[in-house]
């Protein structure tokens, strides 16, 4: 039996745990549903922490201007004002629902991390920022009596009657079964797609699959070139791809190719500092130039018991795989990291389709561009779940919760998780045909690949997927330039026709558009 409610959200990361409190504050019903443990998403392993202005050297038209930098001409200013100005109010609300940052001497500590001209970020337990803030968001939500959160409930696809979206389908996981929910109003706040890559820092559940909900259902979706890959992700047999925070060469690390030389001088005079984008590249660089499969990060200037202090998550993980981060170098490459693109919204997660609304790192609101500035992903997460809420909350053409809507537009058979040989063979084509350096030939492969997979008979989950990662080639080719997180070795410049964002809509070809709000 179909089910109703007031509000559904997809997702329990930052955005979906701020959009339900917001939603169920006004005293509305909120399903939300995640796929696995409350706690299993990107926001969980947040390390560096939270760029906000709140220090006394510190104001909104730096933060605005750093970010402004890092998008590498493509953010929306409008949005990124929305992010610097609204920002603050939102952590000093976190703050005042439990959420513990580091202080010394009673008051916050802010550390300091590449592209940002202030020490902004503020962390929590070191390195385990993130993990702070699910537990306060969590605790917070359940406060709201009418918030119902639901784990290991995967969404696959969208319920979309007249051209709005009126519920979504779920594998129920007492049931075992397919079934839908209707509400006035779905929030996707399902996260990023790191997943399509073979290396990443992402957990599993990153399979961007709010992007192909929302993309299958008629939503617009901006940039999906833009992939940020994080330059210093472990790089050690048979450990995960674990990452070593910026964080750590803003405290003064120092990266090191396999002679023992700092080779960053070769490449950008901001050294390790330089935007992650840069510091990928020249990663990448001097692995070939060397002919290695990694770098190595290099703390051990530093003092061993304020290493410890610092970056205690690090210390221990690094240890259990046998490292010593105050002794040993550490290896290093770059793994995918950050979607800079996803689900177009305006200001206020309003996605091109009346009755969804998206937030957090699932969507492209034009606070990135074409590079995002380490550390702003928890503070969009905040910022757009709480708008998205008062958007959905004020919508007043919003018919009630209806079960009656036919639901014979189901796309694939369901089989709630990805077929494993589709990811390994997407994730392979996407890390060697759509990585971190690109040209044509390679991504026209990587699409015929696709387009071969998408022939064959496939679960609604792994459609979702290639799906996904063709979408991020076809941004790609498209893209005739580099930019930001976007590097064509057929196009190395940067061209100023270039300079507005792709659109992708379902059955229709790549468009442009100057920015993203609409
Ligand atoms: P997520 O936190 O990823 O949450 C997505 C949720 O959606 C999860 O609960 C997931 O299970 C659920 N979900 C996904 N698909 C489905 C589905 N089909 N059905 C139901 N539920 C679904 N950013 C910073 O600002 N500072 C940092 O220090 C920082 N460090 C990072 C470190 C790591 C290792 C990583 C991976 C990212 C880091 N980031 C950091 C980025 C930041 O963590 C994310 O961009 C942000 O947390 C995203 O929040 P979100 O709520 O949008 O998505
Ligand atoms: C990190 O700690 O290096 C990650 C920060 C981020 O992705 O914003």
């Amino acid at each position: 039996m179909a089910l109703e409610t007031d509000y559904v959200v997809i997702g329990s990361g930052v955005a979906g745990l701020r959009a339900a409190i917001g939603l169920a504050r006004s005293g509305a019903a909120v399903s939300v549903l995640t796929k696995d443990r409350a706690n299993e998403s990107n926001t969980e392993y947040a390390q560096g922490g939270v760029a906000v202005v709140l220090s006394d050297d510190d104001n909104a038209e730096l933060h605005e201007d750093d970010t402004l930098v890092a998008g590498a001409g493509l953010c929306d200013s409008r949005a990124v004002e929305v992010l610097v100005n609204e920002g603050t109010g939102y952590i000093k609300e976190l703050i005042d629902w439990g959420t513990e940052f580091d202080r010394e001497g009673g008051k916050l500590v802010f550390t300091r991390e590449a592209a940002h001209s202030r020490r902004r970020i503020l962390h929590a337990h070191g390195d385990s920022t993130g993990a702070e803030f699910v537990r306060s968001l969590t605790a917070r939500a359940a406060v709201e009596r009418s918030i119902n959160l639901t784990p290991f409930a995967n969404t696959e696809s969208l319920i979309v009657r007249d051209g709005r979206c009126v519920g979504v389908r779920f594998l129920d996981p007492i049931l075992r079964a397919p079934r839908e929910i209707f509400a006035r109003g779905v929030i996707l706040c399902t996260g990023g797609a790191g997943q399509l890559f073979q290396h990443t820092t992402n957990p599993s559940v990153a399979t961007g699959d709010g992007m192909a909900m929302a993309y299958f259902a008629g939503a617009d979706l901006a940039d999906m070139e833009f992939v940020q890959f994080h330059p210093t992700a472990l790089d050690l047999a048979g450990a995960p791809r674990f990452l070593l925070s910026e964080a750590m060469r803003g405290e003064g690390g120092k990266l090191r190719n396999k002679y023992g030389e700092r080779f960053m001088s070769l490449y950008d005079e901001r050294l390790e500092l330089a935007p992650r984008d840069i510091v990928s590249r020249s990663i990448v660089a001097e692995m070939r130039r060397t002919g290695t499969r990694n770098v190595f990060l290099d703390m051990t200037e530093l003092d061993g018991e304020f290493l410890k202090g610092r970056f205690p998550k690090i210390y221990e993980t690094c240890m259990h795989f046998g490292l010593d981060i105050s002794r040993d170098a550490l290896p290093v490459s770059p793994a995918s990291h950050y979607c800079m693109g996803g689900i177009r919204t305006d200001l206020w997660g309003r996605t091109t389709v009346p009755g969804l609304y998206a937030a957090g790192e699932v969507t492209c609101t034009g606070v990135h561009g074409a590079n995002r500035l380490a550390s702003n992903s928890l503070l969009e997460g905040l910022v757009f779940g709480a708008r998205s809420a008062d958007a959905a909350l004020s919508d007043e053409s919003a018919a009630p919760a209806a079960t009656s809507a036919s639901t014979a537009d189901r796309r694939g058979k369901s089989a709630g998780s990805i077929s494993v040989a589709v990811k390994k063979r997407v994730k392979r084509v996407m890390w060697e045909r759509v990585g971190i350096l690109r040209d044509r030939s390679s991504l026209e492969r990587a699409i015929a690949e696709f387009d071969q997979i998408l022939t064959g008979r496939l679960d609604q989950a792994s459609r979702n997927f290639v799906t996904l990662g063709r979408l991020v080639a076809a941004g790609a080719i498209w893209r005739e330039e580099s930019r930001g997180g976007h590097f064509r070795l057929d196009f190395p410049d940067q061209h100023e026709e270039f300079r507005v964002h792709s659109i992708q809509r379902l059955d229709t070809p790549i468009a442009s558009a100057s920015q993203i709000a609409f």
